[in-house]
This record gives structure tokens, sequence and C-alpha cells, in this order.
């Protein structure tokens, strides 16, 4: 069946270049009607242009129907502001993509604390920003679809990106909050990984290995975790077209009592607590409790 999303409005941050320009082009192929934002600066967060107007006349040039709009995720007035203008033009917001995305790398010892700030902020704030702002439309019309943009680096960690690797696992946390709370209302929240050739990772792919990750690869991903059939909580890596799952786990664990339950007992049982067999995928933070309980009532 043809994904399609006709009579959908959709949001993409940071749709002026990169990925996100990839999502805006073919969400609006297939019928959506779509607000690319941008604010149009250099890979550090400097500078601004009209990187989105851009977009907004290929699209318009492909027979689509887009809006351009200039500005920051990390500004939460303008992102209402944002949301009102789409609702006004086209009567809804039913997609919201957190792609905005900038980069400050150095190792910890060298990094500036504005650096860790800066980048945090544009990430992690900034996507709760723009979701904040798209949240009581979808909740009040019983439908919204979220897609969160992590990074490898944020779930399994890279050398020099402190600052970004915090932001981007703080995204997969703020997704499974999310939806449970957006659950109610058909809001299904997910998270994904790209690897893709842009400027964000020009000095870190060699030239052959930066057109095998073509970031119009990860398009398909992205277009079906905001679809309609979407589904909720994911964890998705895409690059060079191969889709995988990515899953937070809890291991079993073990019982410790008495003169066990102590720094030296843990040591101790270190291969049994840390033993991933029977590992489960918590749906909620309530399954840890309810492993404890059930370990106790064991005995
Ligand atoms: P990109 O630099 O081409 O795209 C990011 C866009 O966000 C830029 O157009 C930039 O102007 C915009 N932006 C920055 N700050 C903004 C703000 N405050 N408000 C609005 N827009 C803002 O890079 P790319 O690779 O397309 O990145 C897209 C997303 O994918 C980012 O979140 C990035 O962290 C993530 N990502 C990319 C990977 C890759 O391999 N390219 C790997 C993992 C994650």
């Amino acid at each position: 069946m043809t994904i399609r999303f006709d009579d959908r409005v959709a949001i993409v941050t940071g749709a002026g270049g990169g990925l996100g320009r990839q999502y805006a082009l073919e969400l609006a192929r297939r019928g959506a009607r779509v607000v690319v934002n941008d604010l149009g600066g250099d890979r550090t967060g400097t500078g601004a242009s009209d990187a989105a107007q851009a977009v907004v006349e290929e699209i318009a040039a492909a027979g689509g129907e887009a809006m351009a709009n200039g500005g920051s995720v990390t500004d939460y007035d303008q992102m209402v502001e944002m949301v009102a203008r789409a609702k006004e033009r086209w009567g809804g917001v039913h997609i919201l993509i957190n792609n905005a995305g900038v980069l400050r790398d150095k190792t910890f010892a060298k990094m500036e604390p504005a650096d860790f700030e800066f980048v945090v902020r544009v990430h992690l704030i900034g996507s709760a920003f723009a979701t904040k702002a798209c949240w009581e439309t979808f909740r009040a019309q019983n439908y919204g679809r979220i897609l969160m943009t992590a990074s490898s680096t944020g779930l399994f960690g890279n050398f020099g990106q402190a600052n970004y690797g915090a932001a981007k696992m703080g995204l997969a946390g703020l997704t499974k909050t999310l939806y449970l709370e957006g659950a109610k209302n058909d809001v299904r929240v997910n998270t994904l990984a790209p690897t893709a050739g842009t400027r964000m990772t020009e000095d870190l792919f060699p030239a052959e290995a930066f057109k095998l990750f073509d970031p119009a690869k990860v398009v398909a991903a992205a277009l079906f975790l905001v679809s309609e059939g979407a589904p909720t909580n994911q964890i998705v890596a895409s690059g060079a077209g191969v889709t995988a799952a990515v899953n937070v786990t809890l291991t079993p664990g073990k019982l410790l009592t008495g003169d066990d339950l102590s720094p030296e007992g843990i040591a101790a049982n270190w291969d049994a607590i840390t033993d991933r067999t029977g590992e489960i995928v918590p749906k909620s933070g309530a399954e840890q409790g309810m492993l404890a309980a059930k370990a106790l009532q064991a005995g």
C-alpha cells in the first residue's frame, strides 16, 4: 500500500539542507503541505540565510505546497508562531520532524561550557520547544506523529562529541515519556538515528562513503515513522539503505540480601548482574520496579 500524506500538514525543522530537505521534498511529493523551518546558519549554528525559502521553491516547482519559516527551534515563542501560521493557512498540523541540529565538536577536556550548553539547547531543548508548540494541537485532534533525531553518538558514544551525544540520548529519553503521555490521543513518538553524508559529516566520511550514505536513503525510514501506521516508542537506525532497531534493555539482574548486598557482593556477582540472558525491553520505567518486586517475591 502506498503511504501518502494527503490532508496532512508536516513541520520539518532544519529543513533548509541535508536530511531535513530530503524529508520535506518527499513529504510534499506524497501529498503533505510542509513547513520548511530553518534559520539557515552554518554548521556551528552561526549566521542566517534563506535556505528554507529555497527548499519551498523547490517543492513548489515540483507541484507541491510548502511555506518557509525562519524561526529558531531554541526560541519557544517562534515555534508557537510557526505552528499558528501553519494552522492559519492549512487548518492543522499533524506531523513534526525534529531535525534541526548543530555541531561544536571538541574533546570534553577542551570544550567550553557555553558550547556544551548551546548544542544541548539546539538539539534537546529545541526539539522539546517545537514539540511543545504542537502538543496541544495533536492532543486536541487525536492525531500526531513526532520524530526525534538522535544519533549513533548519543546511543553508543563518539570521541569528541560529549555535548552532542548528551543531547541526542536525551531525545531518546524524551521519546520514551512523550509516547506514554501521547498514547491516549494517538500521538506517536519515535526516534531516528540517521547516518548520512551531509555538511555535518563531510569531514568524517571519506568521499566514497559520503556517496554511499546519500541522505535520500534515510527518507524511507523517516517517513514510515511519521506515517499513519507508524509504530510508537521505537528507536530506529538508518543509513545507506540499512534500517535497524535500537533498544534500551534491562537484564533480569540478581537479588542480593544481607552481607551480599554490599559493594563486595556486587563485585562478586558482577557476571550474573550483567548476564543478558532473558533481558527485556521495558515499555516504561515502572517495569524496573516491577522486576525488583518480582525478584523479591520469587525470593
Ligand atoms: P545539516 O547541517 O545539513 O542540517 C541541520 C539543519 O538544521 C541546518 O540546515 C541548520 O541550518 C538547521 N538548524 C541549526 N540550528 C537551527 C535552529 N536553531 N533552528 C532551526 N534550524 C536550525 O545536517 P544533517 O546531517 O542534515 O542533520 C540533520 C539532523 O540529523 C541533525 O539533528 C543531526 O544531528 C542529525 N544526524 C545526522 C547524522 C548524519 O550522519 N548526517 C548522524 C546523526 C544525526
